[in-house]
């Protein structure tokens, strides 16, 4: 029998999502932009979660979360330069009354890898201008929705961001080119730093980050070549970026999927876009934000299951390395499993199924998988216990 798990009181429990991902509607951003040309797939009216967020907190709050993040779309609030759309504006604020009115506490992301249309055009962040102008987006949206949100990322992964932007070219803008990746990221720690000064002017009690992808870079212990790679690989991709924001941050959000193994490795599980199932992992990148000494959320973790097979103990087992990281002494302040819903995965369309919640993207239906009961037990309980395992030893069972 494991021994039951306890997580502190005031744990965050919840999941996830971003605006171009679920909302639907979107129609002029660099994405939907690269859409209507043939060059990725189109996001449509994706969940409809725009029109749909009422009955979608509902199932959160069914699902026994406390905490809910989500991403405002820049192109709705600023559709042309300098001029911003109340309208949108509205819409967010009672997006957040609706989270608040469930006592779900809304952790804000302001900027989910979508551009609008005219800052694409300008060249995104490759303009030397871009941290200004994305710090006036910022200042105006904070400013008009602050009243009742604390917990605010201004940009989520950077660097998978320049990645497939800019040297894989498989995102917008297509490029394939490592000085002007370098130049993006470069703009991002900036523009991170800028907003969060500007940020912390308009309220000292915002809470401000990051949501970071860290990877758990490992090789075997006898392989010189390996190991060499691998701390090349955590410095660059884990750290670098956290080190030139230290002074600019309050939490350090950790979006966590990868183990990069340099060498073979058979992993017994694979998510259905062949990423890797390795529970471990979470921990050993856990273990190495601690020097960061700030408080730690984990702001996505999740697997494309379709068949939801897998993903009851994915959740429990990475939790179970969350929770051992804390009891070594990382301050892991809260979860968001994702996704809430099924929802459009970038250059992957509709086909992967991250959610805790089935789309059916014909009639729009949701269904609730089963191993969402598992986590809303967990939430509800605020550990693993015993008798939540034997309760949903179907679901957590190797199928
Ligand atoms: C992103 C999400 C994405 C998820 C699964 C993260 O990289 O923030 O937008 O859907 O991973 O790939």
């Amino acid at each position: 029998m494991e021994k039951d798990i306890k997580f502190p009181e005031g744990f965050f429990w919840g999941s996830a999502t971003s605006s171009y991902q679920v909302e639907g509607g979107i129609n002029d951003n660099d994405w939907a932009q690269a859409a209507k040309e043939g060059l990725v797939p189109d996001t449509g009216r994706a969940c409809d979660h725009f029109n749909r967020y009422k009955e979608d907190f509902d199932i959160a709050k069914s699902l026994g979360q406390n905490a809910h993040r989500f991403s405002l779309e820049w192109a709705r609030i600023e559709p042309e330069e300098g001029k911003f759309d109340e309208s949108a504006i509205k819409h967010y604020r009672n997006v957040i009354t609706e989270l608040k009115s469930h006592n779900i506490e809304p952790f804000v992301t302001l900027w989910h890898f979508t551009l609008p249309h005219w800052f694409d055009k300008k060249g995104g962040f490759t303009n030397s201008n871009a941290p200004e102008i994305f710090s006036r987006y910022c200042a105006y949206a904070v400013k008009k929705l602050g009243k009742d949100v604390k917990f605010w990322i201004t940009i989520n992964e950077p660097i998978i961001y320049a990645k497939n932007g800019y040297v894989k070219g498989n995102w917008p803008p297509f490029r394939h080119n490592l000085v002007a990746a370098i130049g993006v990221i470069n703009h991002l720690v900036e523009s991170h730093n800028l907003v969060y000064q500007e940020m912390k002017r308009i309220n000292r009690e915002f809470q401000i980050g990051i949501a970071k992808n860290n990877m758990d870079f490992d090789s075997a212990k006898f392989s010189v070549l390996g190991r060499a790679i691998q701390s090349v690989g955590n410095f660059f991709w884990n750290h670098y970026l956290l080190r030139r924001i230290s002074k600019h941050q309050d939490f350090i959000g950790l979006n966590f999927y990868f183990h990069k193994y340099f060498g073979y490795k058979f992993y017994e599980q694979k998510s259905d876009l062949g990423w890797p199932v390795y529970p471990p992992a979470i921990y050993h990148v856990l273990k190495e934000l601690k020097k960061y000494r700030k408080p730690i959320y984990v702001t996505e973790n999740g697997i494309a299951d379709s068949a939801d097979k897998k993903r009851g103990r994915y959740i429990k087992e990475y939790l179970e390395w969350v929770h051992r990281a804390m009891e070594d002494g990382i301050d892991v302040r809260g979860y968001f499993y994702w996704s809430l819903l099924d929802n459009f995965e970038w250059a992957h369309g509709f086909g992967p199924r991250f959610g805790l919640v089935e789309i059916n993207y014909q009639t729009l239906g949701r269904r609730i998988r089963p191993s969402a009961y598992f986590y809303r037990d967990v939430c509800l309980e605020n550990g693993i216990t015993s008798g939540i395992i034997e309760k949903h030893k179907s679901v957590l069972a190797d199928r």
